[in-house]
């Protein structure tokens, strides 16, 4: 804790400093048969423009209206308020360049996690934590009510971490440009400050992977992202409303003073991991830590992120939800086997053991080891070869030039998880265009085979993925957005 002079001039120099120590402190094989009905079995007839972004949104026409059911945009889709702005544009290759650093961030905090464990097995040693988890910017966005009266903002969400903030005026120190207007505590009946010397404040340095600070009596957070972007601010309890009858008093969030990085446009993150300050945890006496989410494919149009059972289809298959306590905020799940073209690669089960892998909304291109991918890239140019192949696309270098072609046939891909579950990929997560003329496989391998795998949002896209973290289980189901 530090002692901090009330002086409001003083309190935006305070924050930097305490931004700077909370730093410190965060250092922390199958062959295509040419029988046609294997063709039509095992393979998907796509058109080249479904895997271009739409620059028109078609709203969806289903119904998820049972239940607290929040629409879910892409944040640079056409059915984004956020994308209109220009900051927010973002190349593929940018998108690429900044899901490696998220990537690293996870597989610096899960190897620090375990380091440290042996560490103070040990020893009394501290050693500094490394950063938090990286925003990246292949993510969605949700809309949410603060506040009485509330405000609407738009907020990232992400199931790879716990803390959701908000940025908050008077941005002390400084607030990057958004959509929505910066939510104000000053105009909110409901507003409080958390105090330093509070359990909930604590509570914190597991949230954020970093200790919380003070000035004077409020508790202050700090969060920083692996590709650098950060926020720190007060620590406030308000209303959320997640729909009119969902309404949840003293929800606890980062009122944020200084926040900068790639946020697009967006007032905020709101925190799915299993922390108990997630959202999860701190609606669970409404929702049970049930919720269930459908991400919408890049050429169309929105899904959903709803809580609570109601509403959930009947047709979901469920693979376990693994606990792993040394990193108790991340979702685990167990990948057993890959098939492509209706043929189950030949891959060890000590492949996807050694690492195991982690499911995350905000990782866009799904990472295997190096074990497990090769043999999926060789399968899948094996049943490709008839179309000419093109430079890699960042991290992606399986790919293709189908400028000249208006519709391609590709082979389909499912992933195996644990439970004997058989998940199909759409079409559009199985292939990531930069354009017409550099078409990939949208997956990449790790660097080291003790690299976490992670099953990332492209995969997800127009998939059910329902979490039942109370029952351990982790459901699928096809088709539950387009
Ligand atoms: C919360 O605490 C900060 C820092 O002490 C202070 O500047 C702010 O006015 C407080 N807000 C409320 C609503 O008490």
């Amino acid at each position: 804790m530090m002692a901090t002079p009330i002086d409001s001039s003083i309190s935006v120099s305070f924050l930097f400093s305490a931004f700077l120590f909370l730093l410190l402190c965060s250092l922390n094989k199958g062959y295509a048969s040419s029988d046609e009905s294997t063709i039509k079995n095992h393979f998907h007839t796509i058109q080249i423009s479904s895997l271009l972004p739409a620059s028109v949104c078609s709203p969806s026409t289903k119904d998820h209206s049972k239940g607290a059911s929040l629409k879910v945009v892409h944040k640079h889709g056409p059915c984004s308020h956020l994308s209109k702005e220009k900051a927010n544009a973002a190349t593929a290759t940018q998108i690429l360049t900044r899901d490696e650093s998220r990537v690293n961030s996870i597989q610096s905090r899960l190897s620090f996690n375990l380091v440290q464990k042996n560490t103070l097995k040990n020893s009394k040693a501290s050693i500094p934590a490394k950063s938090g988890s990286s925003i990246g910017s292949g993510n969605y966005i949700v809309t949410i009510g603060l506040g009485t009266p509330k405000k609407d903002l738009s907020l990232i969400f992400d199931t790879g971490s716990d803390f959701t903030w908000t940025q908050c005026e008077p941005c002390a120190r400084y607030c990057y440009s958004q959509q929505d207007p910066t939510f104000d505590p000053s105009l909110s009946k409901t507003y409080k400050n958390i105090t330093c010397n509070s359990a909930q404040c604590s509570a914190l340095g597991s949230a954020t992977s970093a200790s919380p600070g003070c000035a004077t009596t409020t508790c202050v957070y700090g969060i920083q992202y692996g590709d650098s972007s950060y926020s720190v601010g007060f620590f406030g309890s308000e209303t959320l409303t997640l729909t009119p009858s969902d309404i949840f008093p003293n929800f606890l969030f980062g009122c944020g003073q200084n926040n900068r990085g790639l946020f697009g446009a967006s007032a905020g993150l709101i925190g799915l991991g299993r922390d108990s300050l997630s959202i999860v945890s701190q609606t669970a006496s409404k929702y049970g830590k049930f919720f269930s989410y459908c991400l919408p494919s890049r050429s169309s149009s929105d899904g959903y992120l709803a809580f609570g059972k109601e509403g959930t289809s009947g047709a979901l298959k469920f693979t376990p939800l693994l606990s792993n306590s040394q990193n108790p905020s991340f979702y685990f799940i167990d990948i057993t086997g890959i098939k492509v073209g209706g043929t189950t690669l030949s891959i060890s089960q000590s492949v996807f053991k050694t690492a195991g892998a982690i499911i995350d909304s905000g990782t866009v291109i799904t990472r295997l080891p190096p074990a497990a991918y090769t043999p999926l890239r060789t399968a899948f140019r094996q049943q490709m070869k008839q179309y000419p192949m093109a430079q890699a696309l960042s991290i992606l270098d399986t790919c293709y030039d189908l400028s000249k072609y208006s519709t391609v046939s590709i082979p389909k891909i499912s992933f195996l998880f644990g439970g004997n579950v058989e998940v199909p990929l759409a079409a559009n997560g199985i292939l990531y265009a930069g354009s017409a003329s550099q078409v990939c496989l949208a997956f990449a391998g790790n660097s080291a085979a003790s690299d976490v795998g992670i099953f990332g949002n492209v995969q997800q896209q127009t998939l059910n993925v329902v979490y039942d973290v109370a029952g351990g289980k982790l459901g699928f189901a096809s088709a539950g957005c387009s």
